[in-house]
């Protein structure tokens, strides 16, 4: 029926937004879901990503594991007619993929968003959840073995492309500010996205 996105660097609060949502939205029965996915495609980047073994193969397993989540998750969630709310989804590989593949292949943006085109299912809403970087990096501090994504450069190339994604997209992207208490982010996104599925339901009453 309705898919929501969250997005946003590693360190904006993404995990603690997702549990809050689990208390506040349970009434609309959301199915919860994330990439990299719960497939052992999803344990497959994973690995790639922690022996950092090339940034190619790294990006089409992104993609692939992508393709299994819309297949084994996303899809059949949605033909069900349930609320899909999924902790990243494509915008973090045209985000982070495109900073990690900058200089390796040419366009890397678009060679990305090729791979996507015509069979992915674009999200109805994405929650972009901003921060300065050097406060991620704080919040991420604490957490022992970083990924090779969750450095300063990175962090701030990835950041502005999403913020450039939602200044392309504003009627799908909507900015949140992850410094904001806790609770007042939780209970924003979850009023958002309660108007999101209503008028998904408007629109198909059409
Ligand atoms: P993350 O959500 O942080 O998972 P975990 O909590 O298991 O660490 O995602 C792992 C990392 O993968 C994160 O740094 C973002 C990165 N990533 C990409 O680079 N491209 C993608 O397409 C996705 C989905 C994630």
């Amino acid at each position: 029926m309705v898919l929501v996105t969250i997005e946003g660097i590693d360190g904006t609060g993404k995990s603690t937004l997702l549990a809050a949502l689990r208390e506040r939205l349970k009434d609309l029965d959301p199915v919860y879901t994330r990439e990299p996915g719960a497939t052992w495609v999803g344990e497959a980047v994973r690995r790639a990503v922690a022996e950092q073994i090339d940034p190619v193969t790294e990006a089409t397993l992104f993609v692939a594991d992508h393709a299994a989540h819309l297949a084994t998750v996303v899809r059949p969630s949605l033909a069900a007619g349930k609320l899909v709310i999924s902790d990243r989804y494509s915008d973090s590989r045209f985000a982070y993929q495109s900073v990690t593949l900058d200089g390796i292949i040419p366009g890397p943006e678009r060679w990305l968003r090729a791979m996507h085109d015509g069979w992915s299912v674009v999200p109805d809403k994405t929650f972009l959840l901003v921060i300065p970087v050097d406060d991620a990096l704080a919040r991420l501090s604490t957490k022992s073995g970083r990924e090779h994504f969750e450095r300063r450069e990175v962090l701030e190339k990835v950041q502005s492309r999403y913020l450039e994604f939602a200044r392309a997209e504003p009627g799908r992207f909507v900015i949140v500010d992850a410094l904001l208490d806790k609770d007042e982010v939780a209970g924003f996104v979850a009023d958002a996205i309660r108007q999101v599925v209503a008028d998904g339901k408007k629109h198909k009453r059409k």
